[in-house]
């Protein structure tokens, strides 16, 4: 009796610590968040407790029966649509825990991004949920290291830059013109064939990263993009984003996005191992020489070298090439739109065989980024495009909205 008496208590101590951690977590933190945003007066739907809205999106998914149409991408996020009738458009949300500030007032987000106090970092959450894809480069960085990431950086994206860069997305874009003319005098009927876009848009955004961060040594960085792609395949199935310390779980889809981003991690650090004494001008020689100097507390400095390159890779791998797969879409589908972007192009390019970024600040229409632009300007000018009658409109939401079947377009060349 004796005993047992001081082990028991012992127990019931650790449970009631466990308790009252395991409260702060689910209740405590997530409320007091809640009233701060409260007394600013944003409000959103009322969060069930642990799961927080989870429950409602996933219902309100499983409402949608019909099979999306091709101008109604927005039901994939059903939610968005709802909440933003309810409380305008600036409104928290939850997901397990984590609270959630949905803005879509276009002044506010850009005076967010504009934000240059140490104080607005990224959120925790996505250094933890996204941590095997980004690590903790610049995207999700907080705190002094974030801002040296910045200085070091935030240059190489500047005007002057991508002036440079733009000579990159022609030589891009001219390989995929070249590709398509091949297809088309091998497999063409009539001169029509039928193309699924997304891999060409993927090479095509690749090349051109690969370019900027690797220089001369790009043939190399080139073949980590597979091993990305996986990555983002391994990642995209997790739906269950915000589940409390669900990241921890080894799953399968888990285990191998941890060995691909260890393996994505050595090939980044294997490059950058045979450049000592380089004068190359590449970013992966910026971010090199930041290594050297700087506050990189909490990152070692191969966390340092290997996160920020993996974070240019993503960022500027597969949103834009998602970007263009849609773009392509829906000029295919639009005629109209395609023949006034074509003879956009063709003005602006008159008598002259190659763009140059001058001639891109000239051109409005379908097209916010330069990468974008090139692209465009280069497939409407040699290639006529629709929908394949073979194309099953289905948007779906991995890590990014993606069209579950690739998208199929028929190309004819003019
Ligand atoms: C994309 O690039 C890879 C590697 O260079 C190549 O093997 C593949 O055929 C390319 N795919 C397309 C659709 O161009
Ligand atoms: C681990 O798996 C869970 C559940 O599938 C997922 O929510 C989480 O994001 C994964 N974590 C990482 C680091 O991939
Ligand atoms: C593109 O194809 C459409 C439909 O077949 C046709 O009406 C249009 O004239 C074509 N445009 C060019 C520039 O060939």
């Amino acid at each position: 009796m004796e005993e047992t008496f001081p082990l028991f208590s012992a127990v019931l101590l650790l449970l009631c610590g466990f308790l009252i951690i395991c409260l702060r977590r689910v209740w405590w933190k997530p409320e007091s968040c809640r009233i701060k945003l409260k007394e600013q007066g944003i409000t959103g739907p009322p969060p069930s407790m642990i799961l927080g809205n989870i429950p409602e999106m996933k219902r309100m998914v499983s409402q949608i029966s019909e099979t999306p149409k091709i101008d109604g991408c927005l039901t994939v996020l059903p939610y968005f649509q709802q909440w933003t009738k309810n409380y305008g458009k600036l409104f928290r949300f939850e997901l397990g825990g984590i609270q959630l500030l949905y803005v879509s007032n276009l002044e506010l987000v850009k005076e967010i991004s504009r934000f240059r106090s140490l104080d607005l970092g990224k959120p925790a959450y996505l250094q933890n949920e996204r941590g095997a894809l980004l690590g903790k480069g610049l995207i999700t960085a907080n705190g002094a290291v974030w801002s040296h990431q910045r200085k070091t950086i935030a240059p190489q994206l500047g005007t002057e830059k991508v002036k440079d860069m733009v000579k990159l997305m022609v030589e891009s874009g001219d390989i995929l013109v070249k590709t398509w003319e091949k297809i088309i005098d091998s497999e063409g009927e009539d001169g029509i064939v039928e193309i699924m876009v997304d891999q060409h848009m993927r090479n095509f955004t690749s090349y051109i990263v690969s370019k900027v961060i690797f220089g001369n040594d790009h043939h190399k960085g080139i073949k980590i993009f597979p091993k990305c792609q996986a990555l983002i395949n391994a990642m995209g199935g997790a739906t269950t984003l915000g589940i409390p310390l669900s990241r921890f779980l080894p799953t399968k889809a888990n285990r191998t996005a941890w060995k691909l981003s260890e393996k994505i991690h050595g090939m980044i650090m294997d490059i950058s191992k045979e450049r000592i004494g380089s004068t190359s001008k590449d970013m992966l020689q910026v971010i090199l020489e930041g290594a050297e100097n700087g506050e990189l507390w909490p990152l070692t400095k191969d966390e340092f070298i290997a996160d920020n390159c993996k974070d240019i890779f993503f960022g500027g791998y597969e949103p834009p090439a998602l970007a263009a797969i849609w773009g392509l879409m829906l000029l295919a589908s639009h005629p109209e739109w395609q023949a006034r972007a074509r003879s956009e192009v063709l003005e602006v390019c008159e008598g002259q065989q190659i763009l140059d970024y001058n001639m891109l600040t000239k051109m409005k229409v379908n097209m916010a980024m330069m990468e974008l632009t090139v692209l465009f300007a280069l497939i409407l000018s040699n290639f006529n495009i629709s929908i394949s009658p073979n194309y099953l409109h289905s948007p779906k939401f991995g890590l990014l909205l993606e069209p579950e079947h690739g998208v199929k377009l028929l190309v004819r060349k003019i």
